[in-house]
């Protein structure tokens, strides 16, 4: 059929049809009397689902009344206008899911009487987009914040720690050296916090590598000897021979292996296993840190990984430990379990790509 044959009428339909822009006319009763391709499928109905009905069974819940008397206004006092200025919109999905909108109103006359027609954008993306920049912004915030105050605090604590240990060494008097001795412990508290909250803060980018896991395990281990030793802690240690390598960032490998340690020599102040395991799952390096210590209360399990949550005493624990973790995982691609039984023990599983599977996008 040549376009000619087309009336205005027929045009102007194949038009809106097209439209990239969700549309919706609707009459001064909020009855919904034309809706295009777009909207069809941004609300997941069929035409026929949606003509004919009220135009408040796309929005949610909450906001329905609101819309009614909004709408209600819009017919007496009508202009061009966007749709819940300075509100965040929401349209409601046939599966019953929400989506950030941006609505345009836009009067018309219609035979019928007066009506509107809506634009409608889906924005979900762009808020999402936004809600990240925000992230990344504070953290850079706090990442400057952070590296400032770890200057301005550091370089005195290391002359408060260097006087302390000299003073220490020339001190007779018992009083005086358990007394700087306390001070040398407070410092050194100090600085683990400054410094658990600059990798917090100014995680750079992951320096990717073909990692060989099972020997960064050894590595990481064999620092904490002596305190296992002396903390009358057995190790258990199983590597799944010829272990492929994983893809990642040493450094920060080690970091996740020295916090995951420490937590678990943490939990067996009186002594215990500390199992360690790795092993393939499909794409996956699997890594088990497991523990026989005091265990993680159920109503507690979900707070580990959020900053600053510690049930150690103040000063003991910066509470970042499985922040850091958790956010190396997840930028490495993988994922973190934590499974615990009051005073049976913990087990933390991490899960990394594999070097060579497909990275998460
Ligand atoms: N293996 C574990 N066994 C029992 N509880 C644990 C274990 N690992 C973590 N937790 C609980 O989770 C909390 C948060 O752990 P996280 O490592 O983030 O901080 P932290 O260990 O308290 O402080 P930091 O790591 O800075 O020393 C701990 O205070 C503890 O209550
Ligand atoms: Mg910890």
């Amino acid at each position: 059929m040549s376009p000619d044959l087309f009336d205005s009428e027929q045009q102007f339909r194949l038009i809106v049809e097209a439209a990239p822009n969700g549309m919706l006319l609707v009459d001064e009763s909020g009855t919904i009397v034309m809706v295009n391709a777009s909207a069809l499928h941004l609300f997941g109905y069929k035409r026929g689902e949606l003509l004919g009905k009220s135009v408040e069974m796309l929005i949610p819940g909450p906001s329905r009344s609101a819309h009614q008397h909004h709408r209600a206004g819009f017919i007496k006092a009508p202009q061009i206008r966007s749709m819940g200025e300075g509100r965040e919109l929401f349209g409601l999905r046939k599966d019953g899911s929400e989506f950030a909108v941006e609505i345009g109103l836009t009067p018309i006359q219609m035979i019928e009487g007066p009506g509107v027609v809506a634009s409608i954008v889906d924005i979900s993306e762009r808020k999402r987009l936004e809600m990240q920049l925000r992230r990344t912004e504070r953290l850079a915030e706090l990442g400057t914040l952070a590296s400032g105050m770890a200057h301005e605090i550091g370089t005195p604590m290391n002359v408060i720690l260097g006087r302390a240990e000299y003073l220490l060494q020339r001190a007779a008097d018992e009083g005086m050296k358990k007394g700087l001795a306390t001070i040398i412990t407070q410092v050194e508290r100090i600085t683990k916090v400054m410094n658990q909250l600059l990798t917090f803060a100014r995680r750079r980018m992951p320096e990717w590598r073909a990692v060989d896991f099972g020997e960064l395990l050894d590595d990481s281990l064999e620092m904490f000897q002596e305190r296992i030793a002396q903390g009358r802690i057995t190790v258990e240690k199983t590597i799944e021979p010829s272990m492929p390598l994983v893809r990642a960032d040493r450094d920060q490998l080690i970091q996740v292996l020295i916090n995951l340690l420490m937590n678990s020599i943490h939990a067996m102040p009186e002594g215990g296993q500390l199992r360690l395991s790795l092993d393939q799952e499909n794409s996956h390096a699997r890594l088990g840190v497991s523990d026989t210590g005091h265990g993680i209360p159920e109503e507690i399990r979900s707070k580990v990984f959020e900053p600053f949550f510690t049930t150690k005493d103040f000063g003991k624990g910066t509470g970042l430990g499985l922040t850091v973790v958790k956010g190396i995982i997840e930028e490495h691609g993988g994922t973190i379990a934590v499974e615990s039984a009051i005073d049976k023990g913990t087990t933390v599983w991490v899960r990394l790509p594999l070097d060579g599977a497909q990275p998460k996008a």
